[in-house]
């Protein structure tokens, strides 16, 4: 009874948490924590619209990668008493070229959070799990003096209702060609980008 009081203290964090309908908390990511949440963000975006292909170990890599960064602010939803089932990684855009260049010239970059990726594990979502890693993330780059969030995702993203909700404007849209796996075929299709900004 003791280890279970103790191990929701710990993970639960502030008022708007305890109070959320599905308990549990953020948590940082660490390298170790990695791997299984790879597992969660291939089967995620292996789903329409992004139906993605992915290399073995690339996912991995892709989320050891974004801890490295300096700045980054790594947050995975962990269920009470149970496992991480979502995650969201998040950069100063300086390190992202490509998508830098979509900023408006009189923000600073330096002072921008890019938010790279964030996923919830099918069986888990429509439960405020990634909204609340947003505002958590938001939270945090507020604090550090981030005056801004930018976010890229497919116009057909489920994320795009959660950014619109959360004060995002669309800047800009932008055609990217990838190769998609489709019908058990890997073709390349274009789809459409949205580049989403806030202050903060
Ligand atoms: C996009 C994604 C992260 C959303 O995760 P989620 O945890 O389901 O998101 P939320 O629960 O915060 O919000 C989703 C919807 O559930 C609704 N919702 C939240 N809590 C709810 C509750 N208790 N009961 C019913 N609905 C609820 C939200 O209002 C939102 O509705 P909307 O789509 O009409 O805006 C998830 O679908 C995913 O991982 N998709 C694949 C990867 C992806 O596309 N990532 C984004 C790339 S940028």
């Amino acid at each position: 009874m003791f280890m279970r009081m103790f191990r929701q203290n710990e993970i639960l964090q502030g008022d708007e948490v305890k109070n959320f309908p599905f308990r549990g908390g953020v948590m940082p990511i660490t390298r170790a924590k990695t791997r299984r949440l790879a597992k969660i963000y291939e089967n995620c975006f292996r789903e329409e619209p992004w139906c993605e292909v992915f290399a073995s170990g690339e996912a991995v890599t892709w989320l050891r990668e974004m801890i490295c960064y300096p700045g980054n602010i790594s947050l995975g939803w962990r269920v009470y008493l149970g496992k991480i089932v979502g995650a969201i990684f998040a950069f100063p855009l300086v390190f992202k070229e490509d998508v830098a260049k979509f900023l408006p010239q009189e923000i600073d970059a330096s002072k921008v959070i890019y938010i790279a990726d964030i996923f919830v594990k099918k069986s888990y979502r429509k439960q405020g799990i990634a909204s609340a890693l947003q505002k958590q993330c938001l939270d945090i780059a507020k604090e550090k003096g981030f005056t801004h969030a930018l976010a890229r995702t497919n116009l057909e993203s489920k994320m795009r209702p959660i950014l619109a909700e959360n004060e995002y404007a669309l800047i800009q849209t932008q055609e990217v060609i990838s190769n998609k796996q489709v019908n058990g075929k890997i073709v390349p299709l274009a789809d459409v980008r949205g580049i989403f900004l806030r202050t903060l």
